[in-house]
């Protein structure tokens, strides 16, 4: 499923933070209110990139960090979902990881801003 597929989905364009509230390592959840409902979104930050993720783990529709946010692997390659540990590329969101695979993240395409603030990708 593409992250526009959901009923919540905001449009191109909207801000979903800002790159100085993530600490390499590390990811954070928001809730965007689209109008539409509330669409979760999970921001990573790692070894200098940044992704953004629809918040829902394919293996159950929970969200990623449900159970803990500690949710970047020690090697900060992947995301490991809190609920069931699948394992998923940062870069691109591709499970490779126990119940990660032949699954994926849905990949929010992102720009950021020269002040920071990270947005869906008008591109995307
Ligand atoms: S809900 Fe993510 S691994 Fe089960």
């Amino acid at each position: 499923m593409a992250w526009n597929d959901y009923r919540s989905s905001p449009p191109p364009g909207t801000a979903l933070g800002h790159k100085d509230d993530l600490v390499d390592g590390s990811a954070r959840s928001v809730l965007i209110d689209s109008g539409k409902g509330g669409f979760p979104v999970l921001l990573v930050a790692s070894k200098g990139l940044i992704r953004a993720f629809v918040n829902s783990c394919p293996h159950q529709d929970l969200p990623l960090d449900y159970r803990s946010s500690d949710i970047i692997s020690a090697d900060g390659s992947m995301v490991l979902c809190s609920n069931h540990q699948a394992g998923f590329r940062i870069n691109d969101g591709i499970g490779v990881l126990d119940l990660g695979h032949d699954c994926a993240l849905d990949v929010i395409p992102i720009t950021i801003d020269a002040d920071g603030t990270i947005r869906i990708s008008v591109a995307g």
